[in-house]
């Protein structure tokens, strides 16, 4: 079999962490869910379930891969403990369900570049909404989305995703730091602000149960947790990077990223009548954006300009999405990357197209995926590395790294102990939600 590759540097590792943890989870999920859980109480829920659940979260998937040096599925066995393959197996489906209708979101996002240029969205952004989100126009966009996603994954781990993403993270930084700066012209600034950074601590108390589910679901995932793409990363890495460092700096710069797209969303909002129309899901999120772009002086080329930073986040999350069914079917049934790449491509393109019949074959998908695949597979990852392979996690997670052997030991029993209960309560909160919208016919 061929050598596998390497990150050519610490740095590019990072970049292409940061390309898979930055992405619509960021700049278009995490404003709509703190505008429908009010506001900067979901933004204190939200920072705690990053930095005390996330991160030691992230070194979990790190130490797989890192020690395991293959794809998810067969990193379990090379760590001697092959029974439990099934767990990065859940990872992988979880990526291909994922990027199935993540990929659709990124065929919106393309179309809203257009109309951005051609003025399309400007009188009646919810007809547009309507008529690029499903149908032909969305499975064209979706395709072309993929095409994109499966070009950069064939080109491979150094060539196509470090290079591609070394480009595009500058890109979303630069560019949202500028349209942050232009936000503070805007008249709905203050108010904006207002709403987003000064938490009311009674509201967190009194819908604790209602903000801790989702908030823990977007930490893990706009984290890329969950999903076995931080163990195919780490796979790359070499034996004298420090995880907890390397780590840190990806949990700072995504949450950099997320901040940033709420100073460019909420004075955009409150400039043009408020948050509620921005609450209420996947499309409600685009139609209130792209509606106040559309009467603001210079919004088209502005909004061209948000919707491009989207799209890189979105592209640089779906090739990591590719990444880890890719890497596993090549290496396990020896076919090439681009054979590889293709064929998985196409039978994730085809199952995307129903969630192209209506926002709700969306929301399902995406709540099957948050409020289900995700905390079960985080809860397996933590009892496996907490109480299964913990000698190997602690020699792992020390090698590279100078935080010392008190650091390993509190990550260890915070793994066992803490994670799990965050989760299972998580868990609970989540399924009975998605029991209730099914018995309810929400979703079809
Ligand atoms: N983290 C990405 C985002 O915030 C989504 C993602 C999840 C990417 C899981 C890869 C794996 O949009």
């Amino acid at each position: 079999m061929a050598q596998r590759e390497t990150w050519t540097s610490r740095i590019g590792f990072i970049f292409a962490a940061v390309g898979s943890a930055v992405g619509l989870g960021n700049i278009w999920s995490f404003p709509f869910q703190t505008a429908s859980n009010g506001g900067a109480a979901f933004l204190v829920v939200y920072l705690a379930a990053v930095f005390l659940i996330g991160f030691p979260t992230m070194m979990i998937e790190f130490v797989i891969g890192r020690r395991g040096e293959s794809n998810p599925v067969a990193a379990f066995k090379s760590i001697g403990h092959g029974e439990w393959s099934f767990v990065g197996g859940l990872g992988v489906f979880s990526s291909l369900v994922t990027l199935a209708f993540y990929s659709v979101i990124g065929g919106w996002v393309l179309s809203y570049i257009v109309g951005s240029l051609s003025g399309a969205y400007f009188g009646d952004p919810a007809t547009y909404f309507g008529s690029v989100s499903t149908g032909n126009v969305a499975i064209a966009a979706h395709a072309v989305f993929m095409a994109i996603t499966i070009g950069v994954v064939a080109a491979g781990v150094t060539g196509g995703i470090e290079r591609a993403t070394k480009f595009m993270i500058p890109a979303i930084l630069i560019l949202l730091v500028g349209l942050g700066a232009w936000a503070t012209t805007l008249d709905g600034a203050a108010a904006g602000y207002e709403y987003y950074l000064s938490p009311d601590f009674g509201v967190i108390v009194d819908n604790f149960a209602s903000i801790v589910p989702p908030a823990m679901g977007q930490a893990f995932f706009t984290l890329s947790l969950g999903f076995s793409v931080m163990i195919a990363y780490a796979s790359y890495l070499g034996r004298d990077d420090s995880l907890p460092a390397d780590g840190g700096a990806i949990v700072v710069v995504n949450t950099l990223v997320a901040l940033l797209a709420g100073f460019v969303v909420f004075p955009l909002l409150f400039a043009t009548g408020g948050v509620e129309g921005a609450g209420g899901g996947a499309g409600t999120a685009f139609i209130a954006i792209a509606g106040a772009f559309g009467t603001l002086p210079a919004g088209g080329i502005l909004g061209a300009v948000f919707f491009v930073v989207l799209l890189f986040a979105a592209l640089s999350s779906a090739i990591s999405l590719l990444e880890v069914p890719v890497s596993f079917v090549s290496e396990n049934y020896g076919y090439g990357r681009t054979t590889t790449a293709v064929a998985m491509g196409v039978g994730i393109f085809l199952l995307g197209v129903p969630t192209t019949f209506g926002t709700s074959w969306l929301n399902f998908y995406n709540d099957v995926v948050f409020n289900l695949l995700l905390p079960i597979a985080v809860l397996l990852l933590a009892v496996f590395v907490g109480w299964v392979a913990n000698t190997e996690a602690i020699d792992e997670i020390e090698l590279g790294s100078s935080f010392g052997p008190s650091f390993a030991t509190g990550w260890l029993w915070w793994v066992r102990i803490v994670v799990p209960i965050a989760v299972i309560v998580t868990l609970y909160l989540g399924v009975d939600s998605l029991y209730s919208g099914i018995v309810a016919g929400d979703y079809f």
